[in-house]
């Protein structure tokens, strides 16, 4: 068997992260890893996440990940370095802001971008930080959007309290005359449709699936180690099994699927 990549996220919203990389590289295997245990991390210390995330980190190295992917903004913020020192040189990690970052920077220099977020991922500043050492022209407005990650993973999309929700978040005055709106949490691809809507498709609205899928087909092909047998695996383990997690399981990777619990932070 090829070694597999590593994915993981605070819950299963890093799966959007994952199908677009099944899509973009349908001959890798996948281990996913959702700590549903201490969902939401957008409410968590940075401490508390860099603890989470190098425990992740270590069990996915011990199921021989070629690659690791921070599917999850928050984690990507607070717990890249950790990952990274953990990982070792032979290890590429891949977080969820850089390669968006590097197209905002594309696209929008001396324009206006918005980035919409966990409370943790927005008080990092990590958006604003990483856009200003590459483009000072660049103004970024980032406003914490708590309700949303919750309100998406208990199926409230596409309808009009959803719609009514994202409509006052979008509405604070930070977030007037953008050129741009990031979706800085892995949860927001399926509000995609409804930010769209409330802009009148006006705007570039950007967010990380297929970016970081196509970041990470370069990272792999750049290191030589893309698969090269046609026969991927995919496994998705989760910190805490509930039904109702399995349940969303197939709003975020477009199919239903068995998670198996592996209770990681009782070892
Ligand atoms: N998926 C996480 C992210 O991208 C947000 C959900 C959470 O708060 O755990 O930041």
């Amino acid at each position: 068997m090829e070694r597999p990549i590593g994915i993981f996220d605070s819950g299963i919203g890093g799966l959007t992260v994952a199908n677009a990389i099944r899509k973009k590289l349908p001959k890798e295997s996948i281990l996913y890893f959702g700590d549903t245990a201490h969902l939401p991390y957008g409410d968590k210390s940075p401490e508390s996440i860099r603890h989470y995330a190098a425990r992740i980190t270590a069990f996915l190295i011990q199921k021989k990940c070629k690659a690791i992917v921070i599917a999850c903004n928050t984690a990507s913020s607070h717990a890249y370095q950790t990952v990274v020192d953990i990982a070792g040189p032979d290890i590429p990690v891949i977080n969820v802001i850089d390669p968006v970052v590097a197209k905002v920077v594309e696209r929008h220099s001396g324009e206006k971008v918005g980035v919409i977020a966990t409370k943790g991922t927005v008080e990092s500043r990590v958006y604003q930080k990483r856009i200003k050492k590459k483009d000072q022209s660049i103004k970024v407005a980032a406003v914490a959007t708590p309700l949303l990650a919750p309100m998406i993973e208990e199926g409230f999309f596409n309808n009009q309290i959803s719609q009514t929700i994202i409509n006052s978040y979008l509405s604070k005055p930070s977030l007037k005359e953008l050129q741009a709106l990031v979706l800085g949490c892995t949860h927001y691809p399926l509000i995609k449709r409804e930010v769209k809507s409330y802009y009148t498709h006006k705007i570039d609205i950007l967010d990380s699936p297929s970016i970081v899928a196509s970041e990470v087909f370069e990272v792999l092909s750049w290191k030589h180690l893309l698969a090269e047998k046609d026969n991927p695996t995919y496994e998705f383990m989760v910190s805490d099994k509930t039904e109702s997690f399995e349940r969303s399981t197939k709003f975020f990777f477009k199919q239903k699927i068995a998670l198996e619990e592996v209770r990681l932070f009782d070892l």
